[in-house]
């Protein structure tokens, strides 16, 4: 026999909310109690113990289901996660943080019975605000509002609203487009599903009481990654991009580097090895070396976000980092060398000129090659 269907699943992504929770799942009790529902509570392990709480209120309530996960993190999966097993018709998703008025959500419900299959509880509609935002988060959400706007045909005021709601059929449709790793849910699914009828319902931020919020410092990036992604995803790879521009930096930073070194009169040392290297002007691996490590930390925070090294690992991760960098290294002295010999773009340029290209073709092969030894060593996905 097939259960009836609740027409709500409401999904709490938890992470640390042991004080919010229980009284937002009060809140819910009054204000769902006309609609049939269910109440999916998804918890990273906590160390907070929050799906303790949880599991302890589900014991006592048939609608709320506790769902601990151990090995993944993560807001986006972690709504997805809920996604997967929930079994209403409608699917709401906000904050466990008192943040999310829970009263918008009947007529969220109302307004997806009515036709439309996507509502977002705006900030930016009519009847909502953004409560007592600072001025510097507001500008933030304005500038990322507006990119989104630019990048992406969007006619949502607040596309980075963590509170919406959608038709089972919308996530049925869009879910293996979804990237996981993203925290801009909300904008995946606008992005992703074609066609989609949506609507803005007004509501009022609140200010957290209690807990701190997960998600300041990797915000900007995180976002910006994610719009990128849903732009030009389809051509090329976001993080190969992160990788380049990141490379290009180093480049400066080389540059800045050598300075440097000639600055603090580093010395040219004898190495007797052989003319070419004799005598070795310090300043240049000095150069390469602030570059090595600066690309490792601008790669681990922002092209790596997700898989960074933290506290003693970031140590491990620059050795790795070195030695690719050194395999790089002859892999663009190899390309050129084997260019140069035999005569590549002899013909269509003046022989004066050759190098240009062999260099170009010797760096473009050891970004390429750098590029994917890292995301296979340095930062690896143990996850795929
Ligand atoms: N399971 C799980 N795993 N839950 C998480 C994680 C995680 O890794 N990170 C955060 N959460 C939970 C929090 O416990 C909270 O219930 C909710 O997800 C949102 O996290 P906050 O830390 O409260 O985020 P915020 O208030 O800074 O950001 C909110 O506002 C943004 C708009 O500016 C969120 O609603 C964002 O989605 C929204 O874009
Ligand atoms: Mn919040």
């Amino acid at each position: 026999m097939t259960r009836k269907r609740p027409t709500l699943s409401v999904i709490l992504p938890t992470y640390n909310e042991s004080t919010n929770l229980p009284i937002l799942l009060g809140n819910l009790k009054t204000t769902l109690s006309e609609i049939s529902h269910e109440i999916l509570v998804v918890d990273d392990n906590s160390p907070d113990r929050t799906w303790e709480i949880a599991e302890e209120i589900a014991g006592k309530d048939d609608s709320i289901r506790v769902i601990r996960r151990i090995t993944d993190r993560g807001l986006s999966s972690a709504v997805i996660t809920g996604m997967e097993v929930a079994e209403g018709e409608i699917f709401a998703v906000m904050d466990a943080d008192l943040q999310h008025d829970e009263n918008l959500l009947p007529r969220m419900v109302s307004t997806l019975e009515e036709g439309y299959d996507l509502v977002v509880g705006s900030r930016a509609e009519e009847g909502g605000s953004y409560g007592q935002w600072s001025k510097r988060r507001r500008f933030i959400s304005w500038v990322a509002t507006f990119l989104a706007r630019v990048f992406l045909p969007l006619e949502i005021k607040d596309p980075m609203s963590g509170f919406f709601a959608l038709k089972r059929e919308v996530f049925e449709d869009s879910a293996n487009l979804i990237n996981p790793r993203g925290f801009k849910i909300l904008l995946e699914f606008i992005g992703r599903a074609r066609n989609l009828k949506m609507r803005e319902l007004g509501y009022h931020f609140r200010n957290r009481q209690h807990g701190e919020t997960k998600l300041s410092g990797s915000v900007v990036r995180n976002y910006l990654v994610a719009l990128f992604d849903l732009r030009f995803g389809k051509y090329i790879s976001t993080t190969f991009v992160m990788y380049v521009i990141v490379g290009a930096t180093g480049i400066l930073v080389n540059f800045a580097g050598f300075q440097l070194g000639e600055f603090l009169k580093l010395p040219k040392v004898h190495t007797g090895l052989s003319d070419m290297l004799d005598p070795l002007w310090l300043s240049v691996p000095f150069g390469y070396q602030l570059a090595i490590l600066s690309n490792y930390l601008l790669n681990n925070y922002l092209t790596f976000y997700e898989l960074r090294h933290r506290g003693w690992d970031l140590l491990k991760g620059l050795l790795y980092f070195e030695i690719i960098s050194i395999l790089g290294l002859l892999v663009q002295v190899s390309v050129f060398q084997l260019l140069e010999t035999n005569g590549f773009m002899e013909g269509l340029v003046s022989p004066e000129f050759t190098r240009y290209p062999s260099l170009a073709a010797g760096i473009a092969a050891a970004t390429v090659s750098n590029y994917f030894l890292n995301r296979n060593f340095t930062w690896k996905d143990f996850r795929s």
